[in-house]
């Protein structure tokens, strides 16, 4: 029964007190990363730094599921063995991201859209028949004057429900990605606001389109203030805030939310998921955990450089992070862990 599939598939990723690692950053997304840190931006060192990711000893202890990307879903390490075969063989659920990208939209010139609905039913087929067991899509909302128009809070929620439902009825359970972005000099308040008038309008869409909702994951932000805003509030406000927000959107019957991080530091997104967990795990109904890019990757990234002989202490470091991080699922997360940085 596909239903229970979706069920059993949902439940596992947020199992064990584990979380997600999110390595899908398009290829543009890659470079530019690349670029930072003077990594040659080619399809092979691509290709040798997902490797690294997905070989790192042990990742499975507190990582439930990995997201991969169009190129590296086809990519192979350098014995021949697929990525998604190392990841299967590791205990790691392996994903893929499925939309195309966020576009201008059309008709509101300071907003995006995420495309990649037609063939997509197709594409899931594909995916699934290689080994993918979810799939995730990013909307992204900027807040500003005005912003976010309703026009686009509404396309986007539609375009997140009908690529969820066109994923469970693949067998692919849909992480639901609506990402408030932090760029800007908005205020916790606006933020707030923002996120909740997101999410209402996410999932009525959900609902309008049949999700299965025991069958899905919501990947959300948390309530922060934008990075240039001069009033920066702390970890127990941020903590409070996002709870509240969610609890006054988000149906019981969803098994997890995963967290991106949007660019906060390794460290702060730890921190604040374990204040979260802390104060509110034993309150809430549903799992609250980690499906980091940026917060996992970064400090392994700067250390592996591109270059093979640094390729243990990358690993370390990548798995040192999903530890910090299922121990901030379990409220866990305190200054012994900041000492060994
Ligand atoms: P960040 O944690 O770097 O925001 O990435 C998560 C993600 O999957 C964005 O789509």
């Amino acid at each position: 029964m596909i239903t229970e599939q979706l069920t059993d598939t949902a439940q596992a990723l947020v199992a064990d007190n584990k979380g997600l690692l999110a390595m899908d950053e398009s290829v543009g997304t890659c470079n530019k990363r690349f670029a930072a840190l003077g990594i040659p931006q080619t399809i092979e060192m691509r290709r040798r730094y997902r490797e690294m990711i997905v070989t790192t000893p042990a990742l499975n202890e507190s990582i439930s599921g990995a997201i991969l990307f169009d190129e590296t879903i086809r990519q192979q390490k350098t014995d021949g063995t697929s990525f998604i075969n190392v990841l299967i063989d590791a205990g790691i659920i392996p994903g893929i991201k499925v939309d195309i990208g966020a576009k201008p939209l059309a008709g509101f010139p300071l907003e995006k859209i995420t495309e990649g609905l037609d063939g997509l039913r197709s594409r899931l087929r594909e995916y699934s028949e290689m080994g993918a067991r979810f799939a995730k899509w990013r909307a992204v909302i900027d807040i500003g004057s005005g912003l976010p128009s309703r026009g686009c809070l509404e396309a986007n929620s539609h375009a997140l429900a009908r690529y969820a439902a066109l994923c469970q009825e693949a067998g692919l359970v849909p992480i639901v990605e609506p990402e408030v972005l932090m760029d800007g000099n908005h205020t916790f308040e606006q933020c707030l606001t923002v996120t909740n008038k997101v999410l209402h309008t996410v999932f009525d869409q959900l609902y309008k389109q049949n999700i299965l909702l025991t069958g899905m994951l919501l990947k959300p932000n948390m309530i922060l203030p934008g990075l240039d805003c001069d009033i920066q509030e702390d970890t127990q406000a941020i903590a409070e805030a996002t709870v509240k927000c969610l609890l006054s959107a988000v149906p019981a019957a969803v098994p997890g939310i995963v967290f991106l991080s949007g660019g906060q530091s390794a460290e702060l997104a730890s921190t604040r998921l374990n204040a979260i967990n802390d104060k509110f795990k034993s309150v809430l109904p549903w799992a609250l955990t980690f499906s980091f890019g940026r917060a996992l990757q970064q400090p392994a990234l700067e250390l592996w450089k591109g270059d093979e002989s640094n390729t243990e202490v990358a690993q370390q470091a990548l798995h040192y992070r999903a530890k910090c991080n299922r121990a901030a699922r379990k409220g866990e997360y305190n200054d012994t862990f900041k000492r060994q940085v």
